[in-house]
C-alpha cells in the first residue's frame, strides 16, 4: 500500500485543479482572438505560450517527472516547459503566428492534458513517500499553485493590451476610486521576532524558497500605515523626483534614463491631466489608489522623503506580529480569508482606496499588508540558509538568486487565496514596472 497519500483530500484538490482550469479559461477569454500572437510586454512570451505552459507544466511535473509516465506531445512539453524571466528573451519563436501552433491544436493539447491530470489526481500514485518529487503531494501542489500565479502574470500582461483587444467581462465591477487619501500615519512596531521561513514539513506546501525555518530579531521601526497612494507618489513626480540622480540607484537611475521613464507605467497623461489605466478603462487617477511602481521607483520615493523600504523581517513583523510575540497566520487572525479582509482573490481587477479594509489590518493597525498590490521590500531575493531546490521543479527560485530581483510580500487584487500565507515570497527585477506592485515606508525607531 502506498504511504503518505493519507494526508491528501483527492476530492479538494480536484476541486481546486478544476477551479484553476475555469478562472485560466476566463481569463484567456477575456482577449480578442486576434490578439493571441500578441506580446504585449515584450520581454515576455506572447499570449499563447501560456496557454500551452499551464497544461504543459502540469504534464512535465506531475505526469512525466513525478508519476515517470509518458507526457502527450514531446513538442510541446518542450516548446511550453518555462517562460518565466522578464529577461529572457532567447529561444523563443518568432513571429506573429509563425513559429507558434495554431491555437486549436494548443486547446487540444490542453484537453488531454486535464483529463490525464484529473486522472491523476482522482487514482494516481501521487503522494509516494518514497519518491522525493511525489512526497506529501509535492507535484501535485506544485501543479495547484502554478497555475494562481501564471493567471496573475496574465492579468499584468492583460493589463498592457489596448482595450480593444480585450473583451470586459460582464461581471467585472466598475472601479472604485474612493476619496480623498486618508492623511498619512505611522505605527510604532517595537523590536521583537519575525519567522520569515518554515520548518520542513511543518507546512502542507511551500516553494522551495520558504524552507527552512527563519527567524530574524527585529529592531524597532516605524512604519506607514498605509501604502503609498497616487496622491502621495504625485508629489513626488510634481516634485521633479524622475530629473533628480540624487534619490535613485545606480541601477535605477540608467533605467529610468535608458527607458526614458518619467512617472509610473500605470499612469497616463492626457492634455495636462492625470489618468490611471485600469484593467477595462481608464480613469481620473485615483489618488487613494495604492501606486503601483517599480522597486527603482518607489526607492527614489523613499529616499526623497527621508525614509526607506522594509525589510523583509520588517514587512513580516508588520504583518504578522503582536505585542504578545505570538504570530498570526494572516494579518487579521488566524480567520480564514474572505473579501472583507483585503482586495485579493480576484474579486477586482483594479485596486481599492487605502484602507478600505480595517478588518484586514495587523496587530500594529497597519492596513491593506496583504491584497491591494504585492509590496515591495529593500531585501535582495535569496535563498534562506539551508536552502535547497524543490525536486518537483529544481530551477523555480535558483536562477533568480541572480542579486537583481528583490523580494516582494503580500498579495495583490488577482492574488489567488490559496497563495496567502506567511512564508509566501514573491520577487521581480528592481526595473521591472509592470507588476501590480506597492510600497509602504519605514524608518528606524529609538
Ligand atoms: C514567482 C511570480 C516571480 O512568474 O516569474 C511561474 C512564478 N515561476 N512559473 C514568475 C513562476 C514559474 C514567478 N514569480
Ligand atoms: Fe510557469
Amino acid at each position: 500500500m502506498p504511504t503518505g497519500t493519507m494526508e491528501i483530500d483527492r476530492s479538494s484538490c480536484l476541486d481546486w485543479f478544476r477551479r484553476n482550469r475555469r478562472r485560466s479559461e476566463e481569463i484567456f477569454a477575456s482577449v480578442r482572438p486576434e490578439a493571441y500572437y500578441d506580446r504585449p510586454i515584450a520581454l515576455r512570451n506572447p499570449i499563447c505560450f501560456y496557454e500551452g505552459h499551464l497544461p504543459a507544466f502540469g504534464v512535465n511535473t506531475l505526469l512525466r517527472r513525478g508519476l515517470g509516465e509518458p507526457g502527450i506531445d514531446p513538442g510541446f512539453e518542450t516548446l511550453f516547459e518555462r517562460g518565466i524571466d522578464p529577461e529572457d528573451e532567447s529561444h523563443v519563436p518568432g513571429g506573429s503566428g509563425n513559429g507558434w501552433p495554431e491555437r486549436r491544436e494548443i486547446r487540444s493539447y490542453a484537453d488531454q492534458a486535464d483529463r490525464r491530470i484529473a486522472q491523476a489526481i482522482t487514482a494516481g500514485d501521487i503522494a509516494r513517500a518514497d519518491n522525493p518529487v511525489l512526497s506529501g503531494g509535492l507535484a501535485l501542489f506544485t501543479v495547484l499553485e502554478h497555475e494562481p500565479m501564471h493567471q496573475e502574470t496574465l492579468a499584468y500582461m492583460w493589463h498592457r493590451l489596448p482595450y480593444e483587444r480585450k473583451i470586459r467581462p460582464a461581471a467585472a465591477p466598475a472601479p472604485d476610486p474612493g476619496g480623498a487619501p486618508p492623511p498619512r500615519a505611522t505605527v510604532r512596531v517595537p523590536a521583537g521576532r519575525a519567522t520569515l521561513g518554515a520548518a520542513r514539513g511543518a507546512i502542507l506546501f511551500g516553494w522551495d524558497n520558504e524552507f527552512p525555518l527563519r527567524v530574524e530579531e527585529v529592531p524597532a521601526f516605524e512604519v506607514d500605515v498605509h501604502d503609498v497612494t497616487n496622491g502621495d507618489y504625485l508629489e513626488f513626480v510634481e516634485a521633479g523626483g524622475y530629473g533628480r540622480e540624487d534619490f535613485w540607484d545606480e541601477e535605477g537611475w540608467r533605467w529610468r534614463v535608458e527607458q526614458d521613464v518619467a512617472f509610473p507605467a500605470f499612469w497616463e497623461k492626457e492634455g495636462g491631466r492625470w489618468l490611471w489605466r485600469g484593467m477595462w478603462e481608464r480613469v481620473p487617477l485615483p489618488e487613494a489608489w495604492p501606486v503601483y511602481v517599480s522597486h527603482a521607483e518607489a526607492s527614489a520615493y523613499a529616499r526623497w522623503r527621508g525614509v526607506r523600504l522594509p525589510t523583509e523581517a520588517e514587512f513580516q513583523r508588520a504583518a504578522y506580529g503582536t505585542p504578545d510575540g505570538r504570530e498570526r497566520r494572516h494579518p487579521w487572525g488566524d480567520d480564514a480569508p474572505d473579501a472583507t479582509r483585503g482586495n485579493f482573490d480576484f474579486l477586482r481587477s483594479d485596486p481599492a482606496p487605502v484602507g478600505s479594509f480595517p478588518r484586514g489590518a495587523s496587530a500594529w493597525g497597519v492596513q491593506d499588508l496583504v491584497g491591494n498590490g504585492w509590496e515591495w521590500t529593500s531585501s535582495v531575493f535569496a535563498g534562506f540558509p539551508g536552502f535547497e531546490p524543490m525536486p518537483s521543479y529544481p530551477v523555480y527560485s535558483s536562477d533568480f538568486f541572480d542579486g537583481k530581483h528583490f523580494v516582494l510580500k503580500g498579495a495583490s487584487p488577482v492574488t489567488a487565496k490559496e497563495l496567502l500565507r506567511p512564508t509566501f515570497r514573491n520577487w521581480f527585477r528592481g526595473n521591472y514596472p509592470y507588476v501590480y506592485a506597492t510600497f509602504r515606508c519605514v524608518k528606524d525607531s529609538a
